[in-house]
């Protein structure tokens, strides 16, 4: 009987030496913008051959306002459903208390990251996410069609819509019937806030509400640069744009109808793609400055998140790591041009050969101008949501700018005044 009892034991010390770790499986969700998911895809791949465990993606609509909406749900209900989070730059301050604080697990890499980054996703002193890359708009432009008609690369928003003008008028008279001047993200939703931020603040109307969180957003110069880009609505740009995000944009840009685009990095790589009908004819500049102003773009990016109610934390932050990695973060900027938020990765000559971009941005998305997400903490949605609408208000022809403002600068002191 002992001998059997001896002879149990070892054979069940066997089995577990040789059984694997058991696999684990996770999900992890991700907006559908560009070549985005075929990239994670890719990366995922690699993952579950390295670890053993499974990975499913969670695929969901592209616009970050949406994607906020459903996250707070599945958060609010306590699901376990979702593992890892795709995170917008905004939205450290108010998810924080549902996600896992990742401080500990990081302290082996998060020195590789700028720091601007990871001071934006800590909260209290918690690491709420990694950052997987950063972004920073870019003002896209027809090489091609400048160079015909002997225009340069506009440095100010008057030149720009000047040059689309003149541009777009002699394509079309030529024959070019479905050519516009300039598309851009004009629906109302995140995206238009960081367009309306960068026109508002180039022109000299601030920052919307300050980092000492005074509203400052109802002012001339404020009121003159949406009137401005009202007066672009059916001229330069389609009246569709009032319904575009990015991708809506990238769609007419690539088909080779605009002269102009502001967007992010990643139609770049989409641009320059085998069976783009724009490959080789377009480059990219830094936004317009208003006159006598400077240039401004919007900080962008995304992160990767554990949630407080994953059934697998480790088995989670152990994804994420892998995926915010150096050697990951260079596959994903190979194949999307998504600017990497690990500084060394800006000095790749892979990198710089195959996307030029990258490296031509890294002062732009060192000098890019936060939202005022740190300010307006966990009512920031609700002030950003604000803001585009009395911007989306304005150019579809509902108000002027300055009654908009004024009455958005009531809102905002109203939730200010409930605390944030
Ligand atoms: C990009 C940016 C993100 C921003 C969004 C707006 O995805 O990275 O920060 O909120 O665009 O549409």
């Amino acid at each position: 009987m002992k001998f059997f009892h001896a002879f149990l034991a070892f054979a069940t010390g066997i089995l577990l030496a040789v059984a694997p770790v058991r696999a684990v499986e996770l999900s992890i969700v991700s907006g559908d913008t560009g070549n985005g998911i075929k990239v994670l895809s890719e990366i995922l791949d690699l993952y579950e051959k390295k670890s053993g465990n499974k990975v499913d993606i969670v695929v969901i609509p592209p616009s970050t306002t949406d994607q906020f909406g459903q996250y707070r749900l599945w958060l609010a209900a306590g699901s376990s459903d979702i593992d890892v989070y795709q995170t917008d730059v905004i939205w450290a301050p108010q998810l924080a208390s549902q996600l896992v604080d990742l401080t500990e697990a990081t302290r082996d890499v998060v020195g590789e990251h700028f720091p601007s980054i990871i001071q934006s996703q800590t909260v209290n002193g918690r690491l709420v996410a990694l950052p997987i890359f950063t972004d920073a708009p870019a003002l896209y432009y027809r090489k091609d069609l400048l160079t015909k008609y002997g225009a340069k690369v506009p440095a100010t928003w008057k030149e720009l819509q000047d040059t689309a003008r003149l541009v777009m008028d002699k394509e079309r008279a030529a024959g070019n019937r479905d050519i516009w001047g300039f598309v851009f993200q004009g629906n109302a939703y995140e995206g238009l806030t960081c367009n309306a931020l960068e026109w508002v603040m180039s022109k000299g109307g601030g920052g919307i509400i300050e980092p000492d969180g005074r509203i400052s957003i109802n002012n001339p110069q404020s009121a003159a640069a949406i009137e401005m880009v009202k007066g672009w609505i059916g001229t330069i740009a389609p009246p569709g744009v009032l319904a575009y995000q990015e991708e809506e944009a990238r769609g007419v840009w690539q088909t080779g109808n605009a002269v102009f685009m502001r967007n992010w990095p990643y139609a770049y790589a989409l641009g320059n793609s085998e069976n783009s009908p724009i490959k080789g004819k377009f480059d990219v500049a830094p936004l317009p400055a208003g006159d006598g102003g400077h240039p401004v773009a919007t900080l962008g990016g995304w992160n990767l998140a554990v949630s407080k109610y994953s059934k697998h934390p480790n088995a989670a932050i152990d994804l994420v790591k892998f995926i915010a990695s150096r050697e990951m973060q260079k596959y994903r900027t190979l194949k999307t041009s998504n600017l990497p938020t690990i500084a060394a990765l800006y000095d790749d000559p892979d990198i710089a050969r195959q996307q030029p971009i990258v490296p031509r941005w890294k002062p732009i998305f060192l000098n890019a101008q936060p939202r005022p997400s740190a300010t307006a903490r966990i009512k920031y949605n609700e002030a950003s949501s604000q803001f585009w609408t009395a911007v989306h208000n304005t150019l579809s022809g509902n108000g002027t700018a300055a009654d908009n403002l004024a009455d958005l600068e009531a809102r905002l002191t109203r939730l200010k005044g409930k605390g944030w």
